[in-house]
């Protein structure tokens, strides 16, 4: 299904620019791009046959009838209320923001002037620079909003193959918390690895494609096993000398990352216990070999 509304992009980025070139994909007109640099804005525009894109949000958004604010969060509230201000938001508009922190409720001064808000979050990762289509079609997308706007998000959802979650916006912040960790800590927990193996003279270069092959074989364990089942490794199977060993040779040559090993190595033995793969006297001599003190560490008072 597809929408015959006009849709403007106000900023393109990565988001804003995928969203556009998906929904052009899919019959919707996009019918102006505007953003901060005129050289973005021609970028996404000639990328979805818009022949209208400029520097000037207000006039795009006056042409349209849904508006896809697509700027970074901190400046969301601030364009919407510009555009609003400038007469850009005509009663029965659908103003739709992509952050995953922010609620709805930023777009109020557009829905002062009878607009309808919605926020849409994409559960997907977009590289800056890039137009990841492939990524957003089939994402789960969280939706909140009024209405009116929440039937158009689930119409877009639904037309990019998608699944559709309703969340409150109280509950966002920790929301958009578990996607940081599911996400960025990824690369995080990827990029600690590597510096691991670059303290015992991998360069850095062969690091990432030593232990790609492993981090990809454990996705895939995830999506056919599931949680817990898809943890392996000396932690699931009991093997506390091992782990003795672990810790002995990262105080020796990388002593500030014992604690963040500790860490991961005690909600490790957590999953392991679900799992069912520890008794519980070996889950106890787990928890106590990870949260041991660090001899280095001085002891705090009580
Ligand atoms: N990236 C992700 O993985 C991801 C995932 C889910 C949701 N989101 C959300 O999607 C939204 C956009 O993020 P993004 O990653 O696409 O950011 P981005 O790549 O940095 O793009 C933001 C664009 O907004 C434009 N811009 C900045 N300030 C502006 C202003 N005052 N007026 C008009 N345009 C302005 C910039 O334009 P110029 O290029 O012209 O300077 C830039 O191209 C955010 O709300 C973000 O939280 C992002």
């Amino acid at each position: 299904m597809q929408s015959g509304l006009p849709i403007a992009i106000i900023g393109a980025g990565a988001v804003g620019t995928t969203f556009a070139v998906a929904l052009h994909q899919r019959g919707y007109r996009i019918a102006g791009v505007a953003s901060r640099t005129p050289a973005s804005a021609e970028r996404c525009a000639s990328m979805v046959e818009c022949p209208h894109y400029s520097v000037d949000p207000v006039e795009v958004a006056r042409a349209a009838d849904v508006i896809f604010i697509a700027t970074p969060d901190e400046a969301i509230q601030e364009v919407c209320r510009h555009i609003t201000e400038e007469g850009g938001i005509k009663r029965g508009d659908i103003v739709v923001h992509f952050s995953g922190a922010l609620g709805s409720n930023i777009l109020d001064s557009a829905k002062q002037k009878g607009g309808y808000v919605l926020a849409l979050h994409p559960i997907q990762s977009f590289p800056k620079g890039e137009v990841s289509v492939g990524n957003l079609v089939g994402s789960y997308f969280t939706l909140e909003g009024d209405p009116e706007a929440l039937r158009f998000g689930e119409r877009v959802v639904g037309d990019l193959e998608g699944t559709a979650v309703s969340i409150s916006s109280e509950t966002k912040p920790i929301y958009h918390a578990a996607l940081c960790v599911a996400c960025n800590y990824l690369v995080t927990l990827t990029d600690l690895a590597v510096k691991m193996l670059e303290a015992i003279g991998i360069k850095r270069q062969d690091a990432l494609p030593m232990i790609l092959p492993l981090i990809k074989g454990t996705v895939h364990n995830l999506q056919r096993v599931s949680l817990p089942d898809a943890l392996t490794g000396p932690i699931s199977r009991g093997d506390l000398r091992t782990l003795e060993r672990h810790l002995g040779a990262i105080e020796k040559i990388l002593p500030d990352y014992l604690d963040v090993y500790k860490k991961l190595g005690s909600l490790t033995a957590e999953v392991a216990k679900e799992k069912g793969s520890l008794d519980h006297d070996r889950y106890e001599e787990l928890k106590r070999l990870f949260t041991k003190q660090d001899d280095r560490t001085p002891q705090q008072n009580p």
